[in-house]
């Protein structure tokens, strides 16, 4: 090949390289702007429901009313001061720094700001949180990728059903395994490959709730996964619904920064026959 050939690949492939990193950027701005439409939407809703009662203990001098009304706004600021609470948690972990987490609390802020649209679409909310060590995580990340499962398990479930948040300890591959099932459509076989890929969607744009339809959320997971040494599976049967377990790795005392890459962990679990796996 000629020198300037040479030359123009090299170019070509530092082009590449700039776009990819412009493309994370974006994504990572992508998930922050959701994350400050989620917070908003959730903090206006507090904020009316805090002016509604007030009004109505304004309006009505019965002592009966007015009691309701303070419980309401009682209730009301407690969950604003909860909202904010998970938001500057998010903030602090902005940083973009490995540190051993616990992935509980870590999940609980992400439901905060979750719960009413899990409510208003009628998913029940089901915790399993069995004992586990800290998992060395960019926390910030971790809520980024709970926040993209949990609203594709959401969007899965048009008409309801249970989103279940499993926490495990995996002690022979040394990780924190972190499970987000859906009783939701499931997916087909032919496009789970498909999945992981940047801009890959069957939703036709945002829903309602202006979320989905850029294809970018399960890229963005795979590529978080990718940058802690772990590894995401996911299980789907169509009509039952999917689950998607994220393992990441446990924070040991020394730092985990120059511990080798992990082995692969078998992660074979026997599935029924309809039911499709791939891991990443
Ligand atoms: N829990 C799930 N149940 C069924 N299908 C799913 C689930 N999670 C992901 N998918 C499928 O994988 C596709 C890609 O998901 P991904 O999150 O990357 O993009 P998206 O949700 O379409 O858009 P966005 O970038 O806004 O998240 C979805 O369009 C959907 O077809
Ligand atoms: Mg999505």
């Amino acid at each position: 090949m000629p020198a300037g050939g040479n030359r123009d690949s090299m170019d070509l492939k530092q082009q590449v390289a700039a776009l990819q990193m412009q493309l994370r950027e974006a994504e990572k701005l992508t998930a922050l702007g959701e994350l400050v439409g989620t917070t908003t939407h959730e903090f206006n809703n507090v904020l009316m429901t805090i002016i509604n009662y007030a009004k109505l203990g304004l309006r009505h001098k019965d002592e009966a009313t007015r009691d309701k009304a303070l419980e309401k706004i009682f209730a009301a600021s407690q969950r604003a001061a909860k909202i904010t609470g998970s938001v500057l948690g998010m903030a602090r972990n902005r940083s973009g720094s490995f540190q051993p987490t616990d992935l509980e609390s870590l999940t609980e802020d992400v439901l905060i700001l979750l719960e009413r649209e899990m409510n208003k679409y009628r998913v029940s909310i089901d915790r399993q949180f069995g004992e586990v060590p800290k998992a060395w995580v960019d926390g910030n990340q971790i809520q980024q990728i709970l926040l993209n499962l949990m609203t594709n398990a959401r969007q899965a479930m048009p008409d309801g059903g249970t989103l279940t948040i499993r926490l495990a300890h995996d002690a022979e591959n040394g990780t924190v395994d972190l499970t987000i099932r859906d009783t939701g459509s499931g997916i087909p076989p032919d496009q789970l490959p498909h999945i992981f890929d940047r801009f890959y969607s069957t939703k036709r744009g945002p829903d309602a709730s202006g979320k989905g339809g850029t294809g970018l959320g399960l890229s963005a997971c795979r590529e978080i996964v990718e940058s802690h040494r772990g590894r995401l599976r996911v299980d789907s049967t169509v009509g039952k619904g999917t689950a998607i377990t994220v393992k990441l790795p446990v924070a040991h005392r020394e730092t985990n920064a120059e511990a080798s890459p992990q082995s692969t962990p078998t992660l074979g679990m026997p599935q029924p026959a309809s039911t499709v796996s791939k891991t990443v």
